[in-house]
């Protein structure tokens, strides 16, 4: 696919087919991740990899939708701040790597015609308990991961004019 098309095609999935997930796709979406650039190349992310099928009532306790748990898989990235870099004010980019990280994955995903959806609105008491976290593991996002099973929505974005502002040209 044509990076441009890509990014126009990925959306929300928030519907998804029960269908598998091939071994080969799940790898090449994690090494989309892992192949991310981080701050001062220190990778302080961690992906844990869940398989839905009797997990629905844990998951749910996450995040509490019925579409959460629908895909073969859910996907949460954890931030490690301890081993990030942070900069001389002492700002610490270890949510800024996961991001990212997470985005490779997300539009891997895409390319392969998978379904994801950016979730932030999770109860992290509920994650820390569910996935045994660590204090030191700060859950940044979810997705599920799966074929879709809706349609995607015209895209509302605010004008590029509300966006840039050129300075000094
Ligand atoms: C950081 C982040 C957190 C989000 N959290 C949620 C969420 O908790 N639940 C949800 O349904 N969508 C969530 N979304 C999806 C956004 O609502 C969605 O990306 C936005 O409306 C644009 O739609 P699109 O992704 O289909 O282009 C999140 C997106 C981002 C980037």
């Amino acid at each position: 696919m044509e990076f441009s098309e890509l990014i126009n095609k990925r959306y929300s999935v928030r519907a998804y087919r029960p269908d598998p997930i091939q071994q080969q796709d799940l790898q090449q979406v994690l090494e989309a991740a892992r192949l991310a650039p981080t701050a001062a190349n220190r990778q302080p992310f961690q992906l844990i990899v869940i398989k839905t099928q009797g997990r629905e009532a844990d998951l749910n306790r996450i995040y509490d939708e019925e579409w959460f748990v629908e895909a073969p898989l859910v996907v949460c990235m954890c931030a490690l701040p301890t081993d990030a870099w942070a900069r001389k004010d002492g700002k610490n980019y270890a949510d800024v790597d996961a991001t990212i990280a997470m985005d490779h994955l997300i539009l891997a995903a895409a390319n392969l015609g998978l379904g994801t959806c950016w979730i932030a609105a999770f109860d992290p008491a509920a994650a820390r308990e569910v996935l045994r976290l660590p204090d030191e593991v700060e859950p940044v996002a979810f997705t599920p991961l799966g074929y879709p099973a809706d349609q995607p929505k015209t895209k509302k974005r605010k004008d590029v004019s509300q966006l840039v502002r050129y300075e000094g040209w």
